[in-house]
């Protein structure tokens, strides 16, 4: 490789970028304090499934438009796939990983189980996360404000109206908690 090439080479990888400072970031992940030494301007998504190994939070677009990589960031819905680790820095993370309790689903996962609301089933660890986040700030929304809620969470299977009616569901019983 020449030399110009091969500088250039080197510089764009990471472990021996002179440039790219490690740093320990702390948050509270599913209930548990976590602390990673990493690159903290890395995706918190691949943080998420390459170095922690939790693989429920989905790449679809990478670019925040699918929702495919949704998490809980203090209570609120957010993409992790345009989110860096350095801004969960003392926040609290759920993913979908965090929600069922003694491996039993919770009423969301089982509304979704029960309307049989997926086919391949990549959009639904976001479409969860988002719903979750939906029925915290609105515990008993109409059927408008939970299709205006989940409305920028895409399913490419069309599942949508299963969808919509799991969450209904979840929202009828207790308020998706
Ligand atoms: S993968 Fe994050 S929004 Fe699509
Ligand atoms: S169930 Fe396949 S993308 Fe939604």
């Amino acid at each position: 490789m020449p030399d110009k090439r091969r500088n250039y080479y080197l510089s764009a990888h990471t472990e021996i970028n002179p440039r790219i400072m490690n740093e320990t970031i702390q948050f509270n992940l599913n209930g548990e304090s976590v602390r990673v030494t990493t690159d903290s301007d890395r995706l918190l998504l691949w943080v998420l499934r390459t170095d922690l190994g939790l693989t429920g939070t989905k790449y679809g677009c990478g670019e925040g438009i699918c929702g495919a990589c949704t998490v809980l960031i203090n209570d609120e819905a957010v993409r992790s796939c345009i989110t860096s680790l350095k801004e969960v820095e003392n926040k609290k993370v759920v993913t979908i990983e965090g929600l069922a309790h003694n491996d039993k689903p919770n009423v969301l996962q089982q509304a979704f189980m029960d309307h049989d609301a997926l086919q391949c089933g990549y959009c639904t660890p976001g479409m969860i996360m988002n719903a979750t986040a939906l029925l915290k700030h609105n515990p008993h929304p109409t059927r408008e404000q939970i299709i205006a809620g989940m409305n920028d969470n895409l399913c490419r299977c069309g599942a949508h109206k299963r969808i919509m009616e799991a969450v209904e569901t979840a929202a009828k019983e207790t308020g998706g908690q």
